[in-house]
Formats: C-alpha cells, sequence, structure tokens
C-alpha cells in the first residue's frame, strides 16, 4: 500500500478527490485475501482504500450494498471501520463472507483445511455424479469432482465462507493449482482446443483436493495485513436485493459501492460454474434478478439509491464507482444519470458535491472493452 501518501489522508473537510493517489499496481502490497477468488468488475483495493480513508474515520460503520468479492468491506476492517455488505449473488455473498470470517491464524486456517481434507476424501465415495449436469461435469476428473461435491456438503455443514470461498477459487483455470480440466480462470471456458487432451494428458489426470487446497490456504495467508483493530470492529453480510435492506434507519456513517452497470457484465452467468456448486441450478434467473439489463436499470437504481438514503445518517456520505458504457454507438455517462436519479429518488436531499474520473484503465472491471469504458468515474454525494 502507498503509506506514505496514504498517511497523509484522512477524513477531513477538504472532499477534493486526486486519482494520482492509487496510481501504479497494488499488486504485492494489498492484503493476500484480495486474491481469495476471482470476481469480474472487481474494484481496485488501492482505490478502495484512498475513499475509506478520505471519507470516513476508524469507528465508522461503512455500507457496501453491492460488495460483490467485497473489496470494500474487507479494506474496511483492515482499516478499523465496521463494515456492512450486501450482494443478491450467492457467490459474492460467500466470497465476501469468506474474507471477512477467515480465521486470524495461518496455522488454524490450515488445521480446518487438513481435517477438511480428510472427511471430503472419505465422504467422496459416496457422492452421485449422475445428479451432476453434463456441462458441469465435462470440467472435471470424476474423481476429484467427487471430491470438490463432497467438500461443499461438509463446507455447508460447517457453515465454513472461508474455505468455501478458497475452494471455490480454485475450481477452475488452465494452472496445475486448480481442480478444473484447463479452463479459463475468469469466467468458465474450457481449453480443450488449445490443449487438446491427446496432447497434454496429465492436465486431464486426477487432480487431488488436498494439496491444491492446503496451496491455497497457505497462499490467502502470505500478506493477510490482520491487525489488532480488527478485533475491535464488527460485520455482517447479507444476501438481499439492495432494493429493501434489513437495516434501520439512519443507522450506516457512509455509503461505499460500485453499483452494477448498465447491462454491460453478466455477473451470474460469468459465474456460473461456481454458482452452480452453491446450489444455483439457473444462472439466467440470477442474472435476470441483478439490476442491470436496461429495462429495469433505472427505476431499480432509483429504489437502492432511496434504500442507501434511507439507512445514512444525516450528513453521511455517499461514494459511488461507476462506469460509463457504450451501447449501439450510445455512451452513457452513468455518472450524471445516477446523480440526476439520487436527486429524483430522494427529493432532492442526496447531492452530489463532486465527480472524479479514474484515468487509469483497469482491465479487471471492463471485459467486454465494446462495451465499457476503461475508466471510472467516482460520484461523490451527501445527505442533506
Ligand atoms: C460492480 S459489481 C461490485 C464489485 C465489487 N465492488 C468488488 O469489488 O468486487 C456489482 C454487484 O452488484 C450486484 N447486484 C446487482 N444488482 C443487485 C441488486 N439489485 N441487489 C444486490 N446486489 C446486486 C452484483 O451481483 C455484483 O456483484
Amino acid at each position: 500500500m502507498q503509506t506514505t501518501l496514504l498517511g497523509s489522508l484522512s477524513n477531513d473537510d477538504n472532499n477534493e478527490l486526486d486519482p494520482q493517489l492509487w496510481a501504479g499496481s497494488f499488486n504485492g502490497k494489498e492484503s493476500s485475501l484480495h486474491q481469495l477468488a476471482p470476481y469480474v468488475g472487481k474494484l481496485k483495493s488501492g482505490m478502495v482504500r484512498v475513499l475509506i480513508c478520505k471519507y470516513t474515520k476508524p469507528g465508522d460503520t461503512v455500507l457496501d450494498p453491492f460488495c460483490g468479492s467485497g473489496v470494500v468491506p474487507l479494506e474496511c476492517i483492515l482499516t478499523g471501520r465496521h463494515a456492512v455488505a450486501n450482494d443478491l449473488s450467492p457467490y459474492a455473498y460467500v466470497v465476501t463472507r469468506g474474507k471477512l470470517s477467515a480465521p486470524r491464524s495461518k496455522a488454524e486456517a490450515l488445521r480446518r483445511a487438513t481435517m477438511l481434507s480428510g472427511e471430503a476424501e472419505a465422504r467422496s465415495k459416496y457422492m452421485d455424479l449422475t445428479i451432476v449436469p453434463d456441462w458441469v461435469r465435462r470440467f472435471f476428473h470424476p474423481n476429484t469432482l467427487s471430491e470438490i461435491l463432497a467438500a461443499v456438503e461438509i463446507l455447508k455443514e460447517w457453515e465454513d465462507d472461508f474455505l468455501l470461498a478458497c475452494l471455490l477459487g480454485i475450481l477452475h483455470h488452465v494452472r496445475p493449482g486448480f481442480l478444473s480440466y484447463p479452463a479459463s480462470h475468469l469466467t468458465p471456458y474450457l481449453r480443450t482446443r488449445k490443449y487438446p487432451p491427446e496432447q497434454f494428458p496429465a492436465m486431464y489426470a486426477y487432480r487431488d483436493l488436498r494439496s491444491r487446497l492446503l496451496a491455497k490456504v497457505a497462499r490467502a495467508y502470505r500478506r493477510s495485513l490482520f491487525s489488532d483493530t480488527m478485533n475491535t470492529v464488527r460485520w455482517q453480510v447479507f444476501q438481499r436485493n439492495a432494493m429493501s435492506l434489513p437495516l434501520e434507519s439512519e443507522s450506516i456513517d457512509a455509503v461505499i459501492s460500485s453499483p452494477p452497470y448498465f447491462g454491460a457484465l453478466d455477473y451470474a452467468r460469468d459465474n456460473r460454474l461456481r454458482l452452480w456448486f452453491l446450489g444455483v441450478s439457473s444462472w439466467k434467473e440470477l442474472d435476470r434478478a441483478l439490476t442491470a439489463n436496461d429495462s429495469v436499470y433505472l427505476p431499480q437504481m432509483n429504489a437502492c439509491l432511496s434504500e442507501m438514503f434511507r439507512v445514512l445518517k444525516r450528513g453521511g456520505r455517499c461514494v459511488l464507482v461507476l462506469g460509463d458504457v457504450e451501447r449501439n454507438g450510445k455512451s452513457r455517462p452513468t455518472a450524471e444519470i445516477i446523480s440526476e436519479l439520487a436527486l429524483e429518488a430522494t427529493g432532492g436531499q442526496l447531492q452530489t458535491k463532486g465527480i472524479w474520473t479514474d484515468e487509469v484503465p483497469d482491465i479487471r472491471r471492463s471485459r467486454r472493452a465494446t462495451k465499457t469504458t476503461k475508466y471510472e468515474r467516482i460520484v461523490y454525494m451527501e445527505k442533506a
């Protein structure tokens, strides 16, 4: 983390934001827990850290109603803020809970992973693969699949979202440390054409869960950045539609979030294989329920903004990271649209005080280069 810059950055009355504060790569500086599992549309942890330090203070309660992979809530608890997170996707829910509930010591995490491996190996013999749809079976050696199914079953019984998130994080990739046959990492596509089984038989052999899971857990603790302040913070994660949150009115000091884009990303489709193991058999239905497609975006975002307004304390701050979207040659200035919508939804009470552009391209957030711009817009609003 850029400690010199961030050290001088604190919650103050000057609300101007300088995107240069998070320029450069944060890989190798951020908490390794940020890499627990992939997520399309994930925010840069460096930007999130700057927003948290600039717009909140230690002890504040910060809400992210669209938490995705949990970058905002994790940065909150690492910096002594209470975190309230929410996302309608069960995958986002598990990954976020996984990060926040990670055992505070590597030894404890490894102990649990070892215990899980033993139990999953024993239970795998009884798994019925005939209930697994073909499109899922195609990704795995049958013995590996049996171990994954057994492990998922056990982790649901144990309510252990940390290990479940680790498991989902190693579900598919081309690398040997992952469980699937060669496949892409972010979204599940088999790479059989590039790696034909006849030429690469080792890539289609049984892959044991134990060694891969233990290695994954060890990687998660390479630089966890846990500190004593974490013992004093509280966190909660919900899996609800952000249009209606189970929170008291005026209970939140600040909202920091990146809402879905106008029809730009398919959060459920991109995670369909991981979601299947979480019991979501129809990713299409989930994608339809998420606020992204054109016909529902504006009315649903209107409802989400009034909900954020309701739970915010008076004078509370709301910082939204948005991307402009291009469709059919037309560009939609999402930041300006959301600012207008916030005024409309709250009778002029949630007012935009500034909009900044992050000029640093981030390929992780713009997979569909034709649809989204590579620039983030940051909208800063206050509740009157
Ligand atoms: C841009 S992503 C958030 C990414 C996140 N900030 C991160 O760094 O990983 C937007 C999220 O909004 C969620 N979402 C979309 N519509 C929703 C709704 N109506 N209620 C709750 N979550 C929703 C999606 O599942 C997705 O995870």
